[in-house]
């Protein structure tokens, strides 16, 4: 059992950078404490607005207790509603997506419009005021075609990301992709297994036989600091911004979400076998084909990669202590046929083989954690400066809801 105050004494005494205490990674209070603080305050990845193209598209996901409904109105605009009715509280949606003219109630019918407008509820009394009981709704933004929610009163500030995403996403077009392929899968392992193992190429050599053919596993590309202190990323970067491409490192006050443009290995222009395009349609303006990767990530939950041909997104959900959830979008050009400009086996080869070897290593990294023999080891600041940092920002987000809490306690 831990209480609030043992995970903050807990988190004071961590030892900087090295690897967290047990508890943050199999403790069930720590679980329920992540929740509150960090997945029930922060932006949080949802969807692709390409994944709902057409009005009454909704997705419905699951963040702790809370379930959410995400839907496209007829006006066209995105919007995300609590997924419990007004009436007596029953799921409305079950599905994990689907397409529906109205919202509506499978308990009593009560029926929704697409906008969270109660518009029907038979035989409640001539003093029953509909809009007073419509769909409570969550903050819901699209930060150039990347729909976020926030279950929080009052969601934090987006900072500079909306005008950022703008300049590094915008070549990409990502309102006007499509989804080619979705895939979901469960992976025994604490969410910040998932983030941690993500932010490092320390294992892909020995790892990702598949990925390493194009992606270079060289820490000062993909580690926490400027892509451009290397001499291969600086030759990149200057290249495309020298085309109008946004390609710096950049990286937000408060580190929580970074981009950075950087090359793939030798003539590789995407993540195929063999280094070719997966797709012959090139998407949005980038200007050329071997225009690398730029990466994306947004704690606490996605990371992401825009290439000249195609879009990968990310987003991890926290199923429980030890088991999370990751679904990967593949996105296209939205005119690309599949069997003409893309073959779908080629397009998703790489990231089917990545994540099912991601999937093996963070279920053997929990199992290996769960052992009462267990104690915290060294981060390689060389290989793994971008995990320590990720930890850095989580304990220290932590460390300020919980001492926050106490404060308003002792008021
Ligand atoms: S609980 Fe939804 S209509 Fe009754
Ligand atoms: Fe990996």
């Amino acid at each position: 059992m831990n209480s609030d105050a043992d995970i903050l004494s807990l988190l004071m005494r961590r030892r900087a950078g090295y690897s967290l205490p047990q508890a943050f990674y199999c403790d069930e209070d720590v679980f329920q404490a992540d929740l509150k603080h960090i997945w029930q305050q922060e932006w949080i990845f949802a969807v692709p607005s390409a994944e709902l193209p057409k009005s009454g598209n909704y997705v419905t996901l699951q963040i702790g207790a809370y379930s959410v409904i995400i839907v496209r109105g007829v006006d066209g605009a995105i919007r995300a509603f609590h997924n419990s009715c007004r009436h007596r509280g029953s799921r409305i949606c079950a599905a994990a997506k689907g397409s529906a003219p109205k919202l509506v109630c499978p308990y009593h019918q009560w029926t929704y419009e697409l906008d969270g407008k109660l518009l029907w509820a038979r035989e409640m009394g001539p003093d029953f005021n509909p809009q007073e009981h419509g769909l409570k709704s969550v903050h819901c933004t699209d930060v150039s075609g990347m729909v976020f929610i926030c279950l929080a009163d009052r969601a934090p500030d987006l900072g500079g990301l909306q005008k950022q995403a703008a300049r590094y996403l915008g070549p990409h077009d990502l309102g006007n992709l499509k989804v080619a392929h979705q895939s979901t899968i469960v992976e025994k392992g604490n969410w910040k297994l998932v983030l941690e193992n993500n932010r490092e190429c320390y294992h892909c050599s020995g790892s990702h036989p598949s990925l390493c053919r194009t992606f270079p596993d060289d820490p000062n590309l993909v580690g926490a600091d400027d892509a451009s202190t290397s001499n291969v990323g600086k030759t990149h970067v200057d290249r495309c911004e020298g085309s109008g491409l946004p390609a710096k490192y950049l990286i937000s006050p408060d580190e929580q979400w970074r981009f950075v443009r950087i090359p793939f290995l030798g003539e590789a222009v995407s993540y195929t076998m063999d280094g070719k395009a997966a797709v012959s349609r090139r998407i949005g303006t980038v200007p050329f084909d071997n225009a690398g990767t730029c990466l994306y990530f947004h704690y606490p939950n996605t990371w992401n990669h825009f290439l000249s041909d195609h879009v990968l997104t990310f987003r991890v959900l926290p199923i429980g202590p030890m088991e999370s959830e990751v679904t990967t979008t593949w996105l296209v050009h939205k005119d690309a046929e599949e069997g003409v400009d893309y073959d779908l086996d080629r397009l998703t080869e790489v990231w089917m083989h990545t994540n099912d070897e991601d999937r093996q290593i963070i279920e053997e990294n929990q199992i290996g954690i769960r052992s009462p023999a267990y104690e915290p080891g060294p981060y390689s600041p060389v290989q793994e400066s971008g995990v320590i940092q990720f930890i850095d920002w989580y304990a220290q987000n932590l460390e300020a809801a919980l001492i926050g809490r106490f404060r308003v306690a002792a008021e």
